[in-house]
């Protein structure tokens, strides 16, 4: 692949690939000033903005060509900070932060006075998370000694594509939009692959609103409760659940035999089609959440029509693979 920094293609803005303390300090600063910083949490890289300021979260939707009333998910280094944004918060909330942050779950609580409508989308609920990644985390620090109090920042791709899980991918997605005081940091590739799963910690049982690398019997094992199903609810948005989104432009089908010239994505014991083009054979779960959204832009870097995806099978992570799958084939 190409050293991005020598990438003349991406005139406007600033790939950093080492990450030293001076780099995330600049960062940091320039978060602060309203700036936007995209950098790598272990699920997706999220496009950040200060979460207190309002022009800055303005910005955030411009480039995204998002609509203005979607939430977005607070990112603070430590769950000590979660009392600054959220208020009334559940025990069991506090046990699932306790035990799986930082990582690849998103706390939608009751919104404490700094959260605004500009985050909340006007809801009374506020989405918090801690993630995995120590590019992330470091941001979050310095961001905090400068005085911030949290990072708003959602997938860092346009509106319904798919979510970036590299700097480069970002770059492709964003640089267009990008001013010239944004950044994007480059931590290599997202581990997990798939957005985290968003639980709604606003009634007596636990619900999840998008399923990740977090399961249901893992929320129902930490907290001793029964966990709520899925469901569409007209009063909460969720973008990520509207019925077309993580879509690449070639078509996706799935679970069908495809043509000759398609590409295929399927676990690694599923064989390969006669004449097909393999993007990937995982061979793990895991790696499947991992490579996914790598492949469907490997596939529109190709110019591929469509590319046919064998759905892996089973709960937990193979539900929330197949959760994106479905929506990208819409
Ligand atoms: O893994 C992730 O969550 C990534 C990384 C960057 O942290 N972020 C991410 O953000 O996926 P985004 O904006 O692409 O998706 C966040 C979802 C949106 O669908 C939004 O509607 C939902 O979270 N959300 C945020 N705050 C919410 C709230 N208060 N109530 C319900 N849903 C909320
Ligand atoms: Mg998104």
């Amino acid at each position: 692949m190409n050293n991005p920094q020598n990438d003349e293609r991406i005139p406007s803005m600033s790939f950093i690939s080492t990450c030293t303390a001076d780099v995330i300090a600049q960062a940091a600063r320039a978060l602060k000033d309203g700036h936007l910083v995209a950098f790598p949490t272990e699920t997706v890289y999220g496009l950040g903005a200060d979460a207190t300021n309002s022009a800055a979260v303005a910005r955030i939707y411009s480039v995204k060509g998002r609509p203005a009333d979607h939430p977005l998910i607070v990112h603070i280094s430590s769950m000590k900070d979660l009392g600054e944004w959220a208020a009334d918060i559940p025990e069991y909330a506090i046990k699932l932060a306790r035990e799986l942050w930082p990582g690849p779950m998103t706390l939608v609580l009751e919104r404490s006075e700094l959260a605004k409508d500009f985050i909340t989308g006007g809801q009374d609920t506020v989405g918090v998370r801690v993630p995995n990644q120590p590019v992330a985390l470091a941001l979050l620090e310095e961001f905090k000694k400068l005085g911030g109090a949290g990072v708003a920042a959602p997938s860092a791709n346009r509106f319904g594509a798919v979510s970036a899980t590299t700097a480069m991918a970002v770059g492709e997605e964003l640089s267009n939009y990008f001013g010239e005081h944004d950044l994007i940091l480059d931590g290599g590739p997202s581990q997990v692959g798939v957005e985290s799963t968003i639980i709604d910690c606003t009634n007596d049982l636990p619900r999840i609103l998008r399923l990740g690398a977090v399961t249901s019997d893992m929320i129902q094992e930490i907290t001793g409760l029964k966990v709520m199903e899925l469901e569409t609810s007209p009063t909460i948005r969720v973008s990520g659940s509207l019925e077309s989104h993580y879509a690449p432009r070639a078509k996706v089908i799935l679970d069908a035999i495809p043509k000759a010239g398609s590409g295929f994505l399927a676990l690694s014991n599923v064989k390969t089609p006669n004449g097909v083009i393999r993007l990937a054979s995982p061979g793990s779960l895991a790696e499947f959440a991992h490579v996914l959204y790598e492949s469907f832009r490997q596939a529109d870097g190709l110019g591929l029509d469509e590319v046919v995806v064998i759905q892996p099978v089973g709960n937990g992570l193979a539900a929330a693979i197949r959760d994106r799958l479905t929506r990208a084939a819409n």
